[in-house]
């Protein structure tokens, strides 16, 4: 499955557009042809990589970064968009014209997800399995009160698992750091379940912003944006709905 949507976010009088894009379970065939999107220096960037598993993470992430940025700009030809790397490893978007313009990239195996946002509106986004192992490895990293945070949820402990870490994943992506800041600073304060698969977070210290995870079949996908910015999400397409 391929999916790409402009997300609407509004903000007192102020509207913020920002671009989601989303690949799954992405074919041998379909990441030949993904290939084509990739830039120059992307390419040859691409075929430096060692190993295949960060060949199409590093494919995947650009191809859907490219797709949300085209999707704002009504772009066509993907390969003209240059996404480099920062010092920190964060995207970066390399395109004249588009100076204030920012992406979000994550991905797990042969999926990807990525936001394109105004750099006004600062966003992250990760994109994480539901795996017993995993989760069980994340839940050590969890503060005590992350941990009553289940109470009264009715989900899979490994869900929930999941939902905190890519809470705590985009946030890092927003603040650049990545998880190198200790993760007891990105306590998660509230966790609400607003729809069956559909979740919003808070967090204790980062007051300023809140996620909102999606459980897609055995993934969840969090999105991080600002506290006080409403969001649409298309309930009508095959993944918010
Ligand atoms: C950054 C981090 C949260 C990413 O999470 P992950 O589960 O490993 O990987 P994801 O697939 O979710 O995300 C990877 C993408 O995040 C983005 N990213 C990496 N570092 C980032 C940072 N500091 N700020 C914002 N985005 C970042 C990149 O786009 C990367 O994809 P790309 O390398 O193909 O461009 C995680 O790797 C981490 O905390 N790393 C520790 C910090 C670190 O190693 N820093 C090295 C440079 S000092």
């Amino acid at each position: 499955m391929e999916f790409t949507t402009n997300i609407e976010m509004k903000r007192g009088d102020k509207t913020f557009l920002s671009a989601f894009a989303f690949i799954e379970n992405c074919s041998k065939l379909r990441l030949k042809q993904v290939e084509l999107a990739l830039h120059d220096i992307e390419y040859q960037r691409y075929r430096s990589f060692s190993t295949d598993v960060r060949k199409v993470s590093f494919l995947l992430g650009r191809y859907c970064a490219k797709k949300a940025i085209a999707s704002l700009y009504n772009i066509k030809s993907l390969n003209q968009i240059y996404i480099d790397s920062g010092i920190f490893n964060q995207p970066i978007i390399k395109l004249p014209n588009i100076p204030n313009m920012r992406v979000s990239i994550s991905h797990d195996g042969v999926s990807a997800v990525a936001l394109a946002f105004p750099e006004e509106h600062p966003m992250g986004i990760d994109i994480e399995s539901i795996d017993d192992e995993k989760s069980s490895e994340m839940s050590t990293h969890f503060t005590a009160h992350e941990k009553t945070l289940y109470q009264g949820m009715n989900h899979a402990k490994n869900e929930i698992d999941t939902i905190l870490w890519t809470a705590k994943e985009s946030l890092s992506k927003a603040l650049k750091t990545g998880l190198t800041t200790g993760l007891e600073i990105m306590e998660l304060e509230t966790l609400e379940k607003v729809h069956q698969r559909y979740f919003r977070g808070t967090f204790t210290h980062f007051f300023q912003y809140q996620t909102i995870s999606i459980i897609h079949g055995n993934k969840v996908i969090t999105l991080l944006l600002p506290r006080k910015s409403i969001v649409e999400l298309d309930r009508n397409s095959n993944l918010f709905n």
